[in-house]
């Protein structure tokens, strides 16, 4: 199993052969999560703290069920009542937590970077669950994985990302993956919610649905995050929803066989019609919520095994690499 990663803390960091390698063992937890018994004990002894400084549903869930479903002991901080409140630094809650041998850090972060500062501090392996605007790497390894299980491939295939491109970590880390994985990305919202520099991410912008929506595979639909932005980006939902928002109408410029995602939390009426996301037919989007477990069991599983090697290395006395 091919997988070199220290810390996940953002898509870059993987060439394709280790993100087949996640996608390939998170298969294997698919099935096992399916399963009435769904214990395995990849992380047996391993402690997990899972520490998120902004609001989470979906990847607080499944990173805490992932990790009790490996064996882990896992601890998820509740920041409300932490002493950050009484102004601790991240610095010092992360040293202050480090003290306690954790094995897996999971952190979620309002600043780009952030996670990023916290690694370089910690003796455990980090993983970024989200660091505002800058990556969200194990949603982008999710979508591939729901991608691939639906399209039976995660190459030469067209891919549009449609609407708050500007605030959306998700859309990076996924334009990365997708990128590194040869497929044509396009990249669809109005002028105020791309960021000008796009263009040279390797995608194409379109500024009209129909125009983007053209002959492609996958339609993946973003939130209005309202939280990042200053100022009024578009004039009103409604008028949003009319240009932007998915609809059966603007679903038709897609391939007949083309999937809808979204990563959640959805706005149902504003960037995605509310039947249109419950319609199986077309929709993925419980399947991305299912591979979510799947996909950071593997993650945890293979960061897991790296830390064992490196301090039986450490304890052999050999060399670290
Ligand atoms: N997709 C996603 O990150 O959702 P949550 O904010 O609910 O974790």
């Amino acid at each position: 199993m091919t997988f070199r990663a220290r810390h996940l803390l953002g898509i870059p960091q993987l060439a394709p052969d280790e993100i087949v390698a996640v996608l390939d063992l998170a298969e294997r937890y698919v099935d096992l999560n399916r399963r009435t018994d769904k214990r395995a004990d990849a992380l047996a002894g391993l402690t997990q703290i899972n520490l998120f400084f902004e609001p989470s549903t979906r990847t607080q869930a499944s990173f805490e069920l992932a990790g009790k479903r490996l064996g882990a002991d896992v601890m998820t901080m509740g920041i409300a009542q932490s002493s950050l409140r009484k102004g601790e630094t991240l610095i010092d809650t992360a040293m202050t937590l480090n003290a306690m041998h954790p094995d897996l850090l999971v952190v979620r972060h309002p600043a780009s970077g952030a996670v990023h500062l916290l690694a370089s501090k910690v003796a455990c392996a980090v993983i970024n669950a989200g660091d505002g605007r800058h990556e969200h790497p194990t949603q982008a390894l999710l979508d591939a994985l729901t991608i691939r299980r639906a399209k039976g491939r995660l190459t030469r295939l067209t891919v549009a990302i449609c609407g708050d491109i500007a605030h959306s970590r998700v859309a990076r880390s996924n334009i990365r993956l997708l990128g590194l994985m040869e497929n044509r990305i396009r990249l669809i919202g109005p002028p105020t919610l791309v960021p000008p520099g796009a263009a040279e991410w390797g995608c194409e912008v379109f500024a009209d649905m129909a125009e983007g929506l053209r002959g492609a595979d996958v339609v993946m639909m973003l939130r209005l995050q309202r939280e990042r932005m200053e100022g009024g980006l578009i004039p009103s939902e409604r008028e949003y929803f009319h240009r932007y928002g998915l609809d059966a109408a603007k679903l038709r410029h897609a391939r007949e066989d083309a999937i809808i995602m979204h990563p959640g939390p959805m706005n149902r009426g504003v960037e995605i019609d509310g039947l249109l996301a419950d319609d199986l037919r077309r929709s993925v989007i419980q399947d991305q919520v299912e591979m979510g477990v799947a996909v950071r069991m593997a993650v945890m599983d293979l960061l897991a095994r790296n830390l064992r090697a490196e301090r039986g290395l450490r304890a052999a006395g050999g060399v670290l690499v």
